[in-house]
C-alpha cells in the first residue's frame, strides 16, 4: 500500500532549524523559527521557570491524569491573564478554559469544535498568516479563505482588510491575531480594533483570536486590548493562547482554548463539548508546563520575577528593531526598512524577496523564512553589522 505514498517537503519553518544546525559557516545567523534568543544567541530557561521546576520536583506527589480540561488551577490563572483580572466576562461567569498541548493544540480544538458543532461555518484568515493556520483548519475539514492584510508596499492594508471583512458571509469564523502578528509584525491600533469589532458585530461573525505572544509587543495588558475588546462586547468569542513564548516553555506544549459564551449556561454547554473534543484528540493534556505556569502565577514573588524577565525580552527585541534600522543608515537603506522599528513582536516582515532570502542563506549563512519573515530576536549587537551588510549586498 505504501508504494503510492509520495514524499513531501518538510515544514518550511521547522525545516530551518535543521538546515541551520547543519550549516558550517562560523558566521551563520538564525532568524528563522520563532523562539526568543538572548544577546548570545541562546534560548535560556527563564529564572522563574527554573525555580518553579525545582519546587515542583520537590513537592510533586502524583503523575496521575489531570483531566480533559487540564489542571483547574490553570484556568484560574490563565483567564485573568488573558481577559484582565477585573474583566466583566469573568464576573459574569461566561468564559471557560481548556488546557491544550500548546497554542497549536488549542487551534486544533477550535477547528474541531467549529467543524463538528457549528456546521457550515467557514474560516477566514489574514493573508499572510502563520503558515500552520493554513494546515490546521483544512486538516479538521474546514474551508479556509483569506482576507488581505499587507499591501504590495509591505504595509498594513487596513482598508483592504476591513473591506474584505464586510464581505464575509454572516456567521463565519474570522481569525484575528491578538498582537505581534505572525508573520508580519503589523498590529492593529486601538481605533482599528474598534472598527473591526463593529464589522464583526454587524456581520455576526465569530472571532477566533490567536494570542500566542502576550507580553512581546507593548506589555501584558496592552497586548490584550483587542482580545478583551471582543470578549467584553460580543456574546461569543474563541481565544487560543500560548505560554510557549512568554514563559519560554516551547517544548512543554502549554496552551489554552478559551470559549466565551452569552451566559453561564451556554458556556457550560460548550465546555462539556470541549472535554469530548480534547478526549478524542489526546485524552489529557501534558501536565508539566501547566504546573510551571500555576506555580509561578500563584506566587507573588515568582510572578514578579517572571514579569521582569518578560519585560527584559520585550525591551531587547524592541531595541533591536531600532538598532537594525540604525545600522542600515550607512547603506542608505534605513528608509526602506523603517517599518521594522514600528512592527511588534518577534517577527518582522522585512520586505526581502524569496530570491534575496535564498542568497542570504547560501552566501552568508543567514536563515529566515522565504516569505521574508525574520525573527528579530536572532539579531544581536555582535551580528548586526554582518547581517545589515549582507542585506545591503542582496538589496543592490
Ligand atoms: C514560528 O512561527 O516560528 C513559531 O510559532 C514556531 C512554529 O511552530 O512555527
Amino acid at each position: 500500500m505504501f508504494e503510492q505514498i509520495e514524499r513531501v517537503p518538510g515544514d518550511a519553518i521547522l525545516g530551518l532549524i535543521e538546515a541551520f544546525n547543519k550549516d558550517t559557516n562560523p558566521q551563520k545567523v538564525d532568524l528563522g523559527v520563532g523562539v526568543y534568543r538572548d544577546a548570545r544567541g541562546n534560548t535560556p530557561i527563564m529564572r522563574a521557570v527554573k525555580e518553579a521546576e525545582a519546587l515542583l520536583l520537590k513537592n510533586e506527589t502524583t503523575k496521575s491524569y489531570i483531566g480533559s480540561h487540564g489542571d483547574p488551577r490553570y484556568g484560574e490563572v490563565t483567564l485573568p491573564l488573558v481577559l484582565g483580572a477585573d474583566s466583566p466576562v469573568l464576573a459574569e461567569k461566561r468564559a471557560s478554559a481548556t488546557q491544550s498541548p500548546g497554542g497549536t493544540g488549542a487551534l486544533r480544538l477550535a477547528a474541531d469544535f467549529i467543524k463538528s458543532k457549528l456546521p457550515g461555518k467557514d474560516i477566514w484568515v489574514s493573508d499572510p498568516t502563520w503558515p500552520n493556520h493554513l494546515g490546521i483548519f483544512p486538516a479538521a475539514g474546514l474551508t479556509l479563505h483569506k482576507y488581505p492584510y499587507v499591501d504590495s508596499d509591505n504595509r498594513l492594508d487596513f482598508d483592504g482588510m476591513l473591506g474584505a471583512l464586510k464581505q464575509i458571509p454572516q456567521g463565519d469564523v474570522v481569525l484575528l491575531h491578538a498582537c505581534c502578528h505572525n508573520p508580519t509584525g503589523f498590529d492593529l491600533t486601538r481605533e482599528q480594533w474598534q472598527q473591526v469589532l463593529e464589522v464583526v458585530r454587524e456581520r455576526g461573525l465569530l472571532p477566533l483570536i490567536d494570542f500566542a505572544y502576550q507580553g512581546f509587543g507593548d506589555g501584558l495588558e496592552e497586548d490584550a486590548y483587542g482580545a478583551r475588546l471582543m470578549a467584553e462586547n460580543l456574546d461569543e468569542v474563541l481565544i487560543t493562547s500560548s505560554y510557549s513564548k512568554n514563559f519560554g516553555i516551547y517544548r512543554e506544549r502549554t496552551g489554552c482554548f478559551i470559549a466565551i459564551a452569552k451566559n453561564t449556561e451556554q458556556m457550560e454547554n460548550v465546555r462539556s463539548q470541549m472535554a469530548i473534543v480534547a478526549r478524542e484528540n489526546y485524552s489529557n493534556p501534558p501536565a508539566h508546563g501547566s504546573a510551571i505556569v500555576c506555580e509561578i502565577l500563584t506566587s507573588a514573588e515568582l510572578a514578579a520575577v517572571w514579569r521582569d524577565e518578560l519585560t527584559e525580552m520585550r525591551d531587547r527585541i524592541n531595541g533591536l528593531r531600532r538598532d537594525f534600522v540604525e545600522a542600515l543608515k550607512p547603506h542608505g537603506l534605513d528608509g526602506t526598512f523603517a517599518h521594522v522599528a514600528e512592527q511588534r513582536g518577534m517577527f518582522s516582515y522585512t520586505g526581502l524577496k524569496p530570491d534575496q532570502v535564498d542568497r542570504l542563506r547560501d552566501e552568508y549563512g543567514i536563515y529566515m523564512v522565504r516569505s521574508g519573515r525574520a525573527n528579530v530576536a536572532g539579531l544581536s549587537s555582535e551580528n548586526l553589522p554582518y547581517v545589515t551588510e549582507a542585506i545591503a549586498a542582496v538589496s543592490k
